[in-house]
Parts: structure tokens; sequence; C-alpha cells
């Protein structure tokens, strides 16, 4: 008989549901690793090719497989037409996360084999980097035929995120913008059980395809809680760009009760090791502009850590959403669109995690998920209450 363990309403925090190898985060002292590797290395001497070939295949590539990874995902940035043609169909102020979302199983429908009854590791690192390639499609060409822009095709020359830009903004970025958006995309590309991730493993563990996992990591990921968040950072830091009183609205927000976005961290608790590099690069980019959200995100920062510290929450510190977003608007990201890059660049690590959890074990069947509940609804013992005929109620 298994031993049953309650731990209801804590969302599983604390909770370790399976091994895996693919990334670690030690929460009280900031760390973050890939595959053995730190995530400050990653960002000093790796490209977010290389870390997607690290996080789905386990090792560093040699240079003739990097580049052959590479070349792979360049050939694979076309969208399908049936994808385009549905696109064209769409709300044009639908919400790009479930664009997203609704896009992803579109792109299963052109798989050219199907995945049998048994996980093909082969056929699934292939659909992995066909999904790596062509979410930066979907959300570019997306954005085109929203604002009623032409659609750009891939350009082969360009490397992954002045790639996603060229086709998002119809020029192509400077080295120095791709070379920024690059490092974002190492950032966000894995980080262990979070709430998509742990979606993705959830649903393959059904045997379900690596589209119906990713799909709903999309939906998870599209939460406020989660990847919305840096979304909804933007439109705080936009909200409060001519706020004379920054510190009474965030005391405001906290005296309601309402989540400050960008704030706070299941796991870290002593502050997320990737704010750091999204801070300095966005007062860098800043130096270009005469924007002020680096001092507007520094007086909410100052604001609500003295708050929480009156509170004792001590450990309620910026996440990557609060430092991620002002970096891509000053990338020239549309707002509503940052999550949909968060994705872009997760989906690398939901992918591992999927191959990962579909061959759980030496005879690749998959433990299916499935927790308890604790029933807490109307009882009438074992052969259950008195059916009321609709006449007499
Ligand atoms: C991401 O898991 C991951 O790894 C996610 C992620 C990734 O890379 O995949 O890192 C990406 O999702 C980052 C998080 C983005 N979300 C936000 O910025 C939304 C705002 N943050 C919160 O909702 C919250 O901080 C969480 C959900 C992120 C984490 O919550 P915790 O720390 O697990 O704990 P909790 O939600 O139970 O809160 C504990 C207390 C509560 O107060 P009490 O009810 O005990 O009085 O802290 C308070 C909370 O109200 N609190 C906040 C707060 N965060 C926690 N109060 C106000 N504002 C906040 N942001």
């Amino acid at each position: 008989m298994r031993e049953t363990v309650r731990l209801k309403n804590t969302g599983l925090r604390g909770v370790t549901v399976a091994d895996s190898a693919i990334s670690f985060i030690d929460g009280e002292k900031g760390i973050l690793i890939y595959r053995g590797y730190r995530i400050e290395d990653l960002v000093a001497y790796s490209t977010f090719m290389e870390t997607s070939y690290l996080l789905l295949f386990g090792t560093l590539p040699t240079p003739e497989q990097l580049d052959s990874f590479t070349q792979q995902v360049k050939a694979m940035r076309t969208l399908p037409g049936h994808v385009i043609d549905s696109m064209r169909l769409w709300p044009k102020n639908a919400r790009p996360m479930d664009i997203l979302q609704a896009s992803v199983p579109l792109l299963s429908m052109t798989k050219d084999r199907e995945e049998g009854d048994e996980p093909d590791r082969r056929i699934c690192l292939e659909c992995s980097i066909g999904l790596i390639a062509r979410l930066p499609s979907l959300v570019a060409v997306w954005h085109r035929i929203r604002t009623g822009q032409p659609i750009l095709e891939p350009d082969p020359n360009l490397d992954h995120a002045a790639n996603f830009l060229w086709m998002l903004q119809g020029k192509k970025p400077d080295t120095a913008t791709a070379g920024d958006l690059d490092i974002c995309l190492i950032l966000h590309a894995d980080h262990t059980f979070n709430a998509s991730t742990f979606a993705a493993r959830e649903v393959v563990s059904t045997r379900a395809s690596l589209y119906a996992g990713v799909s709903a990591a999309l939906g998870a990921l599209s939460g406020n809680l989660h990847g919305g968040a840096n979304t909804k950072v933007m439109e705080m830091l936009i909200k409060l760009e001519n706020e004379p009183d920054i510190e009474q609205w965030v005391a405001g927000q906290l005296r309601r009760g309402d989540r400050l976005m960008g704030m706070g961290h299941a796991i870290y608790k002593t502050g997320d090791p990737r704010v750091a590099f999204l801070k300095t690069m966005g007062k860098r980019l800043e130096k270009q502009t005469v924007t002020k959200w680096a001092a507007i995100s520094e007086r909410i920062e100052k604001a609500a850590l003295a708050l929480f510290a009156e509170q004792g929450k001590t450990t309620i510190l910026p996440n990557v959403d609060f430092a991620s977003a002002p970096v891509y608007h000053l990338m020239g990201i549309p707002t509503d669109l940052m999550t949909p890059v968060f994705a872009i660049s997760r989906v690398a690590g939901w992918c591992a995690h999927i191959i990962e959890e579909q061959f759980a074990d030496a005879q690749g069947k998959p433990a299916l998920y499935r927790p308890q509940a604790q029933y807490v609804g109307e009882y009438c013992g074992p052969m259950g209450c008195e059916y009321v005929p609709m006449k007499t109620r």
C-alpha cells in the first residue's frame, strides 16, 4: 500500500516528484545550474543555441555538433502554410499567449512521422528542434498579421535572437541588441520544476505528445503569477512613468493585498541570480535613451522591500520578470509579447524535461502523474446521499 503524504494547499512547494538531470537551483545561495554549468558561465561564454543543445542532449556540443544543430534550427524556422492561414482568421486583438498556445498543436499536425505508442527519442529531439526554431516565428508572424504588416521570411544569415527581431520588427538588429537578447534567452531557458515545466511533464506522463506537453506549458506560463508577470511589470512601469508618489502607490498596492508583480519567488529566498544580469543590461541599454525605467524600478523595489521588511517578509525580492520587462521594452518588444519571448526561450527547457519524462526509466515507461485530493465535499456514507427526484426539489 503506497504511503499517502498530505501536503494540501502548499502548491507542492518542497515536494520532490521526480529525479531530473537538467537544471538545479539553490534557493538559499541563489545558484542556477543547467546540466552542471553555472548560469554565470553560460552567459559569459555560451549562446542560446549552445545552451539549447546542452539542455536537450546533456553535454556541451563540439563545433560540428553545434553547427549541425544550428543549421537544423535555421532550416525549420519557416511556418507551415496552414498555420499562417489559420492565424489570418484569428481575432487581431487576441492575447498573444493564447495565439501561441493555439498554434503549437497546429504544428503537430504536420509531423512527418507519427509518434508511436512508444516514444522515440530521435523523433522527440527532431520535434524539439522544430519547436525551438518555430516559436520565435509564431510570435513574430502573429505580430505582423495583427499589425497588418507583411510577413517576413526567416533570414538564414541571422542567429536565433537576431532573426526573431528581424521577423518581428522588419529591421536587422545591431549586434549588441541581438547579443543582449541572446543572453536573455539563455537566462530564461530552464528552471527545474517551475509551474509550466511541471505542467509539461505531467501531461506527457500520460504518453501524450511533446506538442501537447508544450501547449500545456504555454498555458501555465501565461498566468500572471508565472510568466505573465513580465508583461504586468511593464504595464506597472508605464503606469508609474508619470506618477509623482511611487512609494505611496506601492504602499496602496500592498495595503489592498494586491501582489506586486515581479517581486518574490517560490524558490529563491535570497535573490534571483538572473536579476543582476538583466538590471545591468537594462541600465546599459537605457544610457542610449532618455527613459527612466531603472529609476522607477529602483523606487518600486526600495519602497516594496521596506514594507515587506516591516511585515517580516524579507525573502520577497525582485525576480527575473521585474528586471526583464524594461530590457525587453528597450529592445522594442511590445509589452504583450514579453511572455511569448519568455516562452521562446523556455521551450528548450520544456522539451528537455519532456524527453527526460518520456524516458523516465530504463524501460522508457514513465510513471503516470496521479496525485490525490482530500475529499471535503458532501458525504452521507459509503452508499452515498439519497437522490432527490427533480419534481420534489
Ligand atoms: C516566474 O518557479 C519558477 O521558477 C518561476 C520562474 C521561472 O523561471 O520559471 O522563476 C519565473 O514565474 C517568476 C515569478 C513571477 N511572478 C510574479 O512576479 C508574481 C508576483 N509574485 C508572487 O505572486 C509570489 O512571490 C510567487 C507566487 C512568485 C511566489 O510566492 P511564494 O514566495 O511561493 O509564497 P506565497 O505566494 O505563498 O506568498 C507568501 C507570502 C504571502 O503573504 P501571506 O499570505 O503569508 O500574508 O508572501 C506574500 C504573499 O501574499 N507575497 C507577496 C508577493 N509575493 C509573496 N505579497 C505581495 N507581492 C508579492 N509579489
